[in-house]
């Protein structure tokens, strides 16, 4: 392995209009020794990217340093080395070796300037941010801020709402978490002749309702991007009785909100990036439910299982290769860009484009879904 050699950033230009200009000035700078972190929240595929990282990385003779926890990692010098024997059998292993958090270094003015201080004292010369919307918001704020920081990115979230990507890993798992939950539900729903309401996560986007709720054939979906109309919803669950269906099952993302209503909040507690918590719209759907239909109704909300355990086949693939991509980047000095899955590709946009825009459901799935409720 590489010695560590200790370097001196350049500044680059102030503006960063033409990426590749920039990055082309830093073309003589060798690439030696490099961070990776994982933050925000964890989700499946995070430690196939940490191995995918550290394998290329090893293959370039370039050290990586994992940085604990985030953003927080960073603020506090929380750094540990990573070799081969480290990420030998993480791959299958949900959660990330390194740790997360929901730290926002520009909470604090201190915070994001020792973010700075800090890549320079562990001597980066790049660093490797996986992460979604708030995490790499920071990276986007960062790289404009331009001081010094090589910063390359791979999208991740179980939500699917970053865009930039076709997919983020994460969600795949996710989506088949969900969909087993929910054939599981409607053997109960069936017998029990009961309305069975399932809340999944997804934040303000409706992709894992959609694409659960489709895989395992739900009666409604309720996404965040169409408000919830109760008399529509009471109509199509009366219909389906009345042909004979004496269970139903109904989907519903977190994010949902009801006509002319607020998002229903767990508590009234913001996280670091000023979000909301999520969570409760599943009750207060089932118990109007029942109010307006006289159906028995039960909820089940699956939270945090969705985020949990081994990751599928497909986020493994889509992980592992988002990390060779990350390196390539930097060998490539493309700095300020992030891995990025273009149907079958795996290419790259600049991190700002994943973080400007919510990536919310297509209204042509959200149609084609509407052909099997009731
Ligand atoms: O962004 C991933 C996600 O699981 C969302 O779907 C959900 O709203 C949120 O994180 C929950 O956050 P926390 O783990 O902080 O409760």
């Amino acid at each position: 392995m590489k010695l560590v050699v200790p370097r001196v950033h350049a500044c680059a230009k102030d503006a960063r209009d033409d990426l590749q200009t920039e990055n082309n000035s830093k073309s003589e700078e060798a690439m030696e020794r490099i961070g990776v972190m994982t933050g925000g929240g964890d989700c499946p595929g995070l430690n196939a990217v940490i191995r995918a990282v550290v394998r290329k990385a090893f293959q370039n003779n370039i050290k990586v340093i994992g940085i604990k926890n985030g953003w927080k990692g960073l603020i506090t010098t929380d750094a540990m080395d990573l070799d081969l024997n480290s990420v030998s059998g993480i791959l299958p292993k949900g959660g990330t070796i390194l740790g997360t958090s929901r730290t926002n270094p520009y909470k604090n003015e201190e915070d994001a300037k020792k973010v700075i201080e800090n890549y320079k004292k562990l001597k980066l010369d790049a660093l490797i941010v996986i992460g979604g919307e708030d995490t790499l918001g920071v990276a986007s704020k960062l790289i404009k801020e331009n001081k010094g920081m090589n910063i390359v990115g791979c999208p991740k979230t179980i939500d699917n709402d970053l865009s930039g990507t076709d997919f983020t890993f994460g969600f795949d798992t996710a989506v088949n978490i969900a969909t087993e939950a929910i054939d599981r539900l409607h053997t109960t729903a069936e017998s029990h002749h009961r309305i069975m309401v399932v809340e999944v996560m997804g934040r303000h986007a409706g992709w894992i309702a959609i694409y659960s709720g489709l895989a395992s054939g739900a009666d409604i979906i309720l996404i965040p991007e169409i408000q919830i109309d109760l008399d529509e919803v009471c109509d199509i669950l009366k219909k389906r009785q009345a042909r004979g269906k004496g269970f139903s099952i109904v989907v519903v993302a977190e994010g949902s909100q009801f006509k002319a209503g607020q998002v229903v909040t767990q508590e009234e507690r913001l996280d670091a990036f000023g979000h909301v918590r999520l969570g409760g719209i599943g009750e207060t759907l089932a118990e109007e439910i029942e109010k307006r239909t006289n159906f028995e109704t039960r909820v089940t909300v699956l939270g945090h299982i969705q985020r949990g355990g081994t990751p599928s086949a497909f986020d493994r693939v889509i992980a592992t290769r988002f990390g060779v991509k990350a390196i390539d980047l930097i060998l490539n000095k493309k700095f300020g860009y992030m891995a990025s899955l273009q149907g079958t590709e795996v290419k790259e946009v600049p991190i700002e484009t994943a973080v400007v825009k919510l990536k919310t459901v297509d209204m042509r799935l959200y149609e084609l879904a509407k052909t099997f409720f009731g």
